[in-house]
């Protein structure tokens, strides 16, 4: 039996070192080299390719190298009784809050403003408002959104979570559900996703949760390309209701030279680096569940396939 990998191209190499000390004695075929699937026992992979699971009658697992699971979720090839699991790491949220966190502060304390007018030489302070008055709205409360969310009250924003239920155990609000989405939205001068890509969330990005932000919001988009309505963006953008859009997670990635993305001064393109699962909590957590699956145990980070994370 063997195991099948599929790695980011750029950002995926440090993980096979590590698997190969966490799992000395087991065959991994490292994608594109795989010839014969039908003695596939699991897979570890960045993002499927159509057909990839096609003869592969005896997988046991299959693992997302990063937090989002929807590329295999919507996967026909990949059996639907094959049990799907992804890794969460305290390390890798935190990677995600630092990047959310940079933008917060580069938008509430208007660094594009510094940046544009030194290129003039020019010196022009802005009002110095304090995080407090700063509405931060957080969609998605899992390991990504709670984390950041959890920092952001630390550093004594005011924060703001939503997510799918209610949540009570947390000291910031967290708004529930479409019947409390307006409410979450009016008071988000800055809206982060974090949310996971499901048949729910998909195109929640769009004009009409554009306008019930207050005028001047930024968005920061973290999520999954399929979230957002690149139109109605630019509408909002056009129009002056947003301020402001950091867009790490779009639908063609890398984005087309000719997007008009690329030349609005306000909206800023970042090419899908906001966080990465660290190569050690990759491997640990496949070779945890490798040995799990083996023994009968149930499998750790599982994901829910019919709630879609
Ligand atoms: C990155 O996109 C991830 O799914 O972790």
């Amino acid at each position: 039996m063997a195991l099948l990998c599929l790695f980011h191209p750029h950002l995926g190499q440090g993980i096979l070192p590590r698997l190969k000390e966490r799992l000395p004695e087991e065959t991994l075929r490292v994608w594109p080299d795989v010839r014969a699937r039908d003695d596939l026992e699991a897979a570890l992979i960045w993002r499927v390719v159509p057909g990839l699971f096609e003869g592969t009658e005896r997988l046991s697992f299959v693992s997302a190298t990063g937090a989002g699971v929807d590329h295999l979720l919507c996967e026909p090839s990949l059996p639907k009784e094959v049990p799907v699991t992804r890794v969460t790491d305290h390390e890798f949220a935190a990677m995600m809050s630092d990047f959310a966190i940079g933008w917060i502060i580069h938008i509430h304390r208007d660094f594009s403003h510094y940046l544009a007018r030194q290129k003039e030489r020019q010196w022009q302070p802005l009002p110095i408002r304090p995080a407090s008055s700063c509405r931060v709205g957080v969609m998605g409360q899992g390991m990504m959104g709670a984390s950041l969310a959890a920092r952001l009250h630390a550093q004594e924003f005011s924060v703001a979570g939503w997510a799918r239920r209610p949540q009570t155990s947390c000291p910031w609000p967290v708004y529930a559900g479409a019947s409390e989405l307006g409410d979450f939205l009016a008071r988000s001068d800055i809206l982060v996703n974090l949310l996971p890509l499901t048949i729910q969330t998909a195109g929640i990005l769009n004009a009409s949760t554009f306008a019930r932000l207050p005028r001047g919001a930024a968005l920061i988009q973290l999520g999954r390309g399929a979230h957002l309505d690149e139109r109605a963006l630019l509408e909002a953008y056009d129009a002056g209701h947003l301020r402001h859009a950091v867009i790490d997670a779009l639908n063609v990635e890398p984005l087309l030279r000719e997007h008009p993305f690329w030349t609005r001064p306000n909206i800023i393109v970042t090419p899908h680096v906001g966080a990465q699962a660290p190569a050690d909590a990759v491997a640990r957590v496949f070779a945890e569940n490798l040995q799990r699956s083996r023994g009968g145990a149930p499998l750790v980070n599982l994901v829910n396939r019919t709630a879609g994370y």
